[in-house]
């Protein structure tokens, strides 16, 4: 949820720290601090609220040195004040942290009986104390933090800084990501890879139970037993431009009009015509073990789950497979009947998320073959999984996932693909025919994106809509819920997805002329249907705003305003109409003023449970 940096070098810690905190800022913005340590002094400061009011007092009161840590909070324990704000201080130390402390309380107890006093309501002054009383003892920063893992219950990143130890940061993980890195200016640890992309191509992912120790010019790794790791750096390929706006207003714009980009990139190298094949080289997962699989499974949060939800119609009709959908928050804490032979896919942007981790773990000990569908590049979930699916769309900044989902899906599209030409299912020829079908997709997402000054011009018309309704049936219900998901993260109005079969069977109390029904309707087997449902919407005179099959003259007579969408299979309009979805839910955010990349109350990793 939150997110640390640091930096131990030659170069100026303060701004290295302040830029390196704006491209984790969207992990969680409440409050933010650096602790930065010169000659004699150990210097901290703290502000809430977003990080310029940080960049505001460090102006006001510079901090000199070379050496220095820094956070962005999400709150979990204590609510957002400076106090509670990272750096956390005990004597000469101080320290950062993501994550949660859950026996902070039993070692709270035990700290104020030797003395320790308490300034925040955080789980991690107790992590700053507890370091504190082990160096008292005799013991190195190392060696303290080596003690302190041994007593803590939960999750963690952390990083330490001492004066007793000018320039060395020692960083430690379990649970929670730790990237570090090195150039010839010094070495570097954050959360994740995005603040090191400007430093260094070359990485090393700590894992769970490791601790970093950093110096101006050297980084090493050890286990918590002492013993050297020796782990071979990362290469990551991604753009540090690929963060930045590139002159769009938002990130989350920027990144729904990347979206043809990345159905490329998700697809490119990945097929072969000659064969009609998907070819998925991490996968991992081998053709017998896919012709086995009885059953697949999808465990996902957010976004991600609405993808999977996709993935089920996908599956069942493209290669008979039944599929059982699940919210990984619900699928850890029941009894789920997975069998050895069953295929399980976790679907994580992040591929940090607490739940779908914890859910991938549980499948992988009842014996199912675990795989990832994910952004990140080396996060927790593609390495711990026993294959991988990346889906290459880059950074994804903005809280509210676009083309992250995007890219899942693609990914389903392929792994339906190779699975349905395995089974031998697909021939040949099918399997041709359904990577033309892919190929066509960016055009098709383009002519969408063209639309949008139609969809702006229907935002205006809604904007002021305090709540609003969204159907669909089959493949395209789950986008109904995207699409209600979309509106309700960045705009705040109240919307509800719902399958359009449903809604006689409550939601149609609500409908009046003050709720806008949205209705995914392209021509289908379904539509006569979904038109249908339209008709009791008019009947209570709720403004309908269609997405319908380009061509379709018939829907003008129900709807208020319609957007054309281009014709794909109708396995393929989902992500056609999350795009315009997409663009709706932006454009009214826009015009209601709102802070549409970082909304309020939500965090674009939720790293704890
Ligand atoms: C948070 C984000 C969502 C995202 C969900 C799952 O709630 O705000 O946008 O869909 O987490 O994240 P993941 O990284 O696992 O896809």
């Amino acid at each position: 949820m939150c997110g640390i940096i640091g930096y131990s070098g030659v170069q100026n810690a303060t701004s290295i720290l302040i830029e390196g905190l704006k491209r984790l800022e969207y992990r969680g913005y409440d409050s933010a601090g650096i602790a930065i340590l010169h000659g004699e002094e150990l210097a901290v400061r703290r502000s809430v609220g977003k990080l310029e009011n940080l960049e505001n007092l460090v102006r006001k009161e510079p901090l000199g040195g070379t050496v220095g840590i820094g956070h962005t909070r999400w709150a979990t324990h204590g609510r957002p004040s400076e106090q509670n704000a990272h750096p956390h201080r005990s004597g000469d130390l101080v320290l950062v942290h993501n994550g949660i402390i859950e026996n902070y309380l039993l070692l709270k107890h035990r700290l104020e009986t030797e003395g320790y006093r308490f300034d925040s309501e955080t789980d991690t002054e107790v992590m700053a104390h507890l370091l504190a009383s082990y160096m008292k003892g005799g013991q190195s920063v190392y060696d303290a933090v080596r003690s302190a893992v041994g007593d803590l219950q939960g999750s963690y990143a952390v990083a330490v800084l001492c004066m007793s130890e000018p320039k060395v940061i020692v960083t430690a993980r379990s649970g929670c990501p730790l990237v570090i890195g090195k150039n010839g200016e010094g070495t570097y640890l954050a959360s994740d890879v995005t603040p090191l992309l400007v430093h260094t191509r070359e990485v090393v992912f700590l894992e769970d139970g490791e601790i970093g120790v950093l110096t101006p010019s050297s980084i090493s790794v050890t286990g918590m037993d002492g013993r050297t790791i020796n782990r071979v750096p990362v290469q990551i390929d991604w753009d540090a431009d690929a963060a930045e706006k590139e002159g769009y207003p938002h990130y989350m714009l920027k990144e729904i009009h990347e979206q043809p980009q990345v159905i490329m990139d998700t697809l490119g190298g990945r097929y072969d015509f000659d064969t009609g094949e998907a070819d998925l080289p991490d996968l991992a997962i081998s053709p017998e073990d896919l012709i086995r699989a009885r059953r697949i499974w999808i465990v996902a949060c957010g976004t991600s789950w609405h993808a999977g939800l996709v993935g089920k119609y996908l599956f069942e009709e493209m290669i008979g497979n039944p599929v059982q959908v699940d919210i990984a928050s619900e699928f850890r804490y029941r009894e789920p009947m997975i069998q050895e032979d069953d295929l399980f896919i976790a679907i994580s942007q992040s591929g940090e998320t607490a739940d779908t981790l914890a859910a991938a773990r549980e499948a992988k000990r009842r014996g199912a073959g675990v795989l990832a569908i994910v952004n990140v590049v080396g996060s927790s979930l593609a390495r711990e999984a026993d294959g991988v699916i990346y889906t290459r769309c880059g950074p994804e900044i903005s809280v509210a996932s676009t083309k992250a989902f995007t890219g899942q899906i693609i990914a389903m599209y392929l792994l339906a693909l190779h699975m349905g030409r395995v089974r031998k299912i697909l021939n040949i020829e099918e399997g041709r025919w359904w990577l033309d079908q892919y190929m066509m997709l960016p055009g098709r997402v383009e002519h969408v994106l063209k639309q949008e000054p139609n969809i702006l011009a229907s935002a205006k018309q809604y904007c002021t809509k305090k709540n609003f309704l969204y159907l669909g049936r089959g493949i395209n219900y789950p986008i109904a819920l995207e699409g209600a998901l979309k509106l309700k993260e960045i705009s705040y109005i109240h919307a509800e997805g719902y399958a359009a079969g449903e809604m006689k069977h409550g939601p149609i109390a609500l409908v009046d002329e003050e709720m806008p029904v949205v209705v995914l309707a392209p021509r289908d087997r379904l539509y006569d249907k979904t038109i249908n449902n339209l008709m009791e919407v008019r009947a209570r005179n709720a403004p309908i705003v269609a997405l319908a099959s380009e061509g379709d003259h018939d829907i003008h007579r129900v709807a208020e305003v319609v957007f054309p969408i281009p014709d794909v299979h109708p396995l393929l309009t989902p992500i056609l109409f999350t795009v315009a979805l997409q663009l709706f839910a932006y454009h009214i955010a826009v015009l209601r003023g709102l802070d549409v990349d970082r909304p309020r109350n939500l965090a674009k990793s939720v790293t704890v449970e």
